[in-house]
């Protein structure tokens, strides 16, 4: 890239963790959020997870002060004019995308990539809300980006070859392993695991095994690091369904539908780790 500076929008879970890779790869940073809350606790997160590094002898201490100091905040889209790749990292929500892309579209040059974190939103649909849609892709980071290896680059229709290579490159230069796959629901990371997910809530909905037995016959028998039911509670029961929700809508197949406890423990407010209870009491 000719110029290193990269615009991260969204201070969130992924959005800090995705400002804070591009940092320790030596880029200079501008993570913009609606309000200065929200860029505070963004920052306070990433110097959290490097002072972890420096206390495992990952990083020196001058080296986190470094990566911090290439990171600024910021409450206005308008700061990212100068970027020459914006990863678009806010709230799942595509009425709330679709207003960051517009405004971001109108202050960048053409030449600037729009990446989008999306997990579920179509990235054809995004192309089509900016002008030169050929610079729009899909940048899936895992959560916690500083530590999942995978990003799961996603070409819209009209994602060009070059946006294409050059994302593809920057993502090796992250550190990361890049896998590029077509735009369709779900892409192939939640298209893939979460009907395993809602199939392991029909199991226990069906009272065939317990949470912990199931997520026991996955981990021991199929070598998954962490069970199925567990990983659901991590990722927010909410997240799943309305995962499941969408695969349903675009697929309009009947193998997608939601099983009915996922539905019934989002609406008592059993969120997972985040609420203090899903399948699991913390
Ligand atoms: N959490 C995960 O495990 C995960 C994994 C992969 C992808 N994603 C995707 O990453 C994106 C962000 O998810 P998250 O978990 O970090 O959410 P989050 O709620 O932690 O953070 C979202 C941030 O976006 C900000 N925001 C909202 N509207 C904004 C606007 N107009 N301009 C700038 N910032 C705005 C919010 O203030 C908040 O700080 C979503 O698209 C989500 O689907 C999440």
């Amino acid at each position: 890239m000719t110029s290193r500076t990269v615009g991260v929008v969204g201070a969130g879970t992924m959005g800090n963790g995705i400002a804070q890779v591009f940092a320790q790869a030596g880029f200079d940073v501008i993570m913009a959020d609606v309000s200065q809350s929200a860029l505070d606790r963004g920052l306070a997160a990433i110097s959290n997870s490097l002072s972890r590094l420096v206390k495992k002898g990952t990083l020196t201490d001058n080296e986190a002060v470094l990566i911090v100091s290439r990171i600024r905040g910021s409450t206005r889209l308008a700061d990212l004019a100068a970027c020459e790749l914006v990863v678009e990292a806010a709230t799942e929500n595509a009425q709330i995308k679709e207003k960051i892309f517009r405004e971001l579209a109108s202050v960048v040059p053409a030449s600037t990539i729009l990446a989008s974190n999306t997990s579920s939103i179509s990235l054809t649909t995004i192309a089509a809300w900016v002008t030169s849609p050929e610079r729009v892709i899909g940048m899936h980071f895992m959560n916690p980006v500083p530590v999942m290896q995978l990003v799961e680059i996603i070409r819209a229709l009209q994602t060009s070859d070059d946006t294409h290579a050059r994302i593809h490159a920057l993502s090796l230069e992250l550190g990361k392993t890049p896998v590029t796959v077509k735009d369709g629901a779900g892409f192939v990371s939640n298209r893939v695991l979460m009907p395993m997910i809602n199939e392991a809530a029909f199991v226990l909905y069906e009272n065939l095994a317990t949470a912990e037995d199931i997520d026991t016959v996955m981990k021991l028998g199929m070598n998954h690091p962490i069970g199925p039911l567990a990983l659901a509670d991590l990722i927010g029961l909410d997240t799943c369904l309305s995962i499941m929700d969408i695969l349903h809508r675009e697929f309009r197949d009947s193998k997608y539908r939601a099983c009915p406890l996922l539905v019934q423990l989002v609406a008592a407010g059993h969120l997972g780790r985040k609420s203090g209870k899903g399948f699991y009491r913390y």
